[in-house]
């Protein structure tokens, strides 16, 4: 494998945790390129439950080099904490390695991420309005404070100095830089040790053959170049970003593989074209538990979008395709999938629409493939078999992976003869 992308291939949510935490086992480096607390994993672990933010979850499994790239932004308090949290249930932190130049989300950024929402009113994106889009913000402006920052406390200081004669002329509470670094310094002596050049380490274990996973948080449609503008997240979770998130070339990527759900959710605002309108929705969120890891929200729930997945695969250049909680749809006699949008000329496409007006008022065209209504195991029913193929087909792309419930060991890969065609 050596570099393998996992790449949300929807909305975000899709089930990534689970494939990263399968491919993990044969790995030997894990590594965020995107993204910060926005994102979330829950993972259950001989029945214990860990809610991961920042920390990779390779890092349960000990012996994993675990890594936090530049590409990332951090949360310092909700690092540390998450650390002690790991420590205190006997889980080692030792293998992570977080990016100097990884951004640092302050005080500031949360506090106008919750006032800019307040302030759009009913034009708000939904953010998890734990500071990412302004920490984003801010990094484009090279305002942002650094990961490496911390490491020098008269560097720290000053730049608290800068950030904050802009910021405070707009806080309701303005802060003071010295008092401000003075509450950092714990923070800084507990991450210091992890502090890496974190793009040498990546390159030195590509070198020597090491298995290296880079792990995007969100998904494609919620990229900030090519997902639905406005309603986006403030990163690029796309495969490609996965180059610049750590500090190699894309040269080196071998593999992508993305991770799509066999119908589709949404956190937040925006346009969605194949959102349930119906009791169906709220049967789809309660059998697929479809409520948000960071933030608890109620998730939109619709049916699969293969003009949508398309697109991913296009933007990603994906290789191969997870398709995550099928037994969710084992529920239902007859499954409706779109495999083109009708737009406002009364034209109807296969194509994502590049015009943002065109998708707002897509409407999705179906197909109804008929459902298997009864439990997946390790065996798949032959209509479900033929779900997973109309999904290749429509793709033009394998399905490596099939998630068939909700613990780890319910995935059927490619290479298990429950998965051959007869
Ligand atoms: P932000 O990333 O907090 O700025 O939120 C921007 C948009 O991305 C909102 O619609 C969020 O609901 C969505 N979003 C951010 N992170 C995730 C995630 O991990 N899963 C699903 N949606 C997310």
């Amino acid at each position: 494998m050596p570099a393998t992308v996992i790449v949300g291939a929807q909305w975000g949510d899709e089930g990534k945790g689970k494939i990263v935490d399968l491919l993990a086992q044969s790995s030997d480096f894990v590594c965020r390129y995107q993204g910060g607390p926005n994102a979330g994993h829950t993972i259950v672990r001989h029945g214990e439950t860990f809610k991961l933010h920042h920390v990779p979850s390779g890092i349960l499994y000990g012996g994993k080099i675990c890594v936090v790239g530049a590409g990332c932004v951090i949360d310092p308090g909700l690092l540390v904490r998450e650390l002690n949290d790991l420590e205190e249930r006997g889980i080692s932190t030792e293998g992570l390695r977080i990016s100097g130049n990884a951004h640092l989300i302050m005080p500031w950024h949360v506090a106008s991420d919750s006032a800019s929402e307040r302030r759009l009113g009913k034009l708000q994106i939904g953010t998890t309005r734990r500071g990412i889009g302004p920490a984003y913000a801010d990094k484009a402006a090279r305002l942002g404070i650094r990961v490496q920052d911390i490491l020098d406390a008269k560097i720290l200081r000053q730049k608290f100095e800068t950030a904050l004669a802009e910021k405070n002329r707009v806080l309701d509470e303005p802060l003071e830089a010295g008092d401000l670094a003075d509450r950092m310094e714990t923070c800084a002596a507990r991450l210091r040790p992890y502090i890496a050049d974190t793009s040498l380490l990546v390159d030195q274990a590509l070198r020597a053959g090491e298995r290296v996973l880079l792990e995007g948080a969100q998904g494609t449609l919620l990229d900030l170049d090519h997902g639905t503008y406005p309603f986006v997240t403030s990163s690029n979770p796309v495969a490609g970003a996965a180059a610049t998130g750590i500090g190699i070339g894309p040269t080196r990527i071998d593999s992508v593989v993305g991770v799509a759900k066999a119908y589709v959710t949404r956190v937040g605002e925006g346009p969605f074209p194949t959102e349930i309108d119906g009791p169906d929705e709220a049967r789809v969120r309660e059998l697929g538990e479809e409520y948000g890891t960071t933030t608890g929200r109620e998730r939109r729930c619709g049916w699969l979008d293969l003009v949508a997945l398309r697109f991913a695969a296009r933007v990603n250049g994906m290789t191969s395709l997870a398709l995550t909680k099928l037994d969710v749809l084992s529920a239902f006699a007859e499954i409706p999938v779109c495999t083109r949008y009708r737009l406002p000329d009364g034209s109807e496409t296969d194509e994502f629409p590049a015009h943002q007006s065109d998708f707002h008022h897509a409407r999705p065209v179906y197909e109804t493939l008929p459902g298997w209504r009864e439990p997946l195991d390790d065996r798949l029913p032959p209509a479900a078999r033929s779900y997973v193929e109309f999904v290749e087909s429509a793709l033009e792309l394998e399905v490596s992976m099939i998630g068939t419930g909700a613990d780890r060991e319910s995935v059927i890969t490619r290479d298990q003869p429950a998965y051959s065609r007869s």
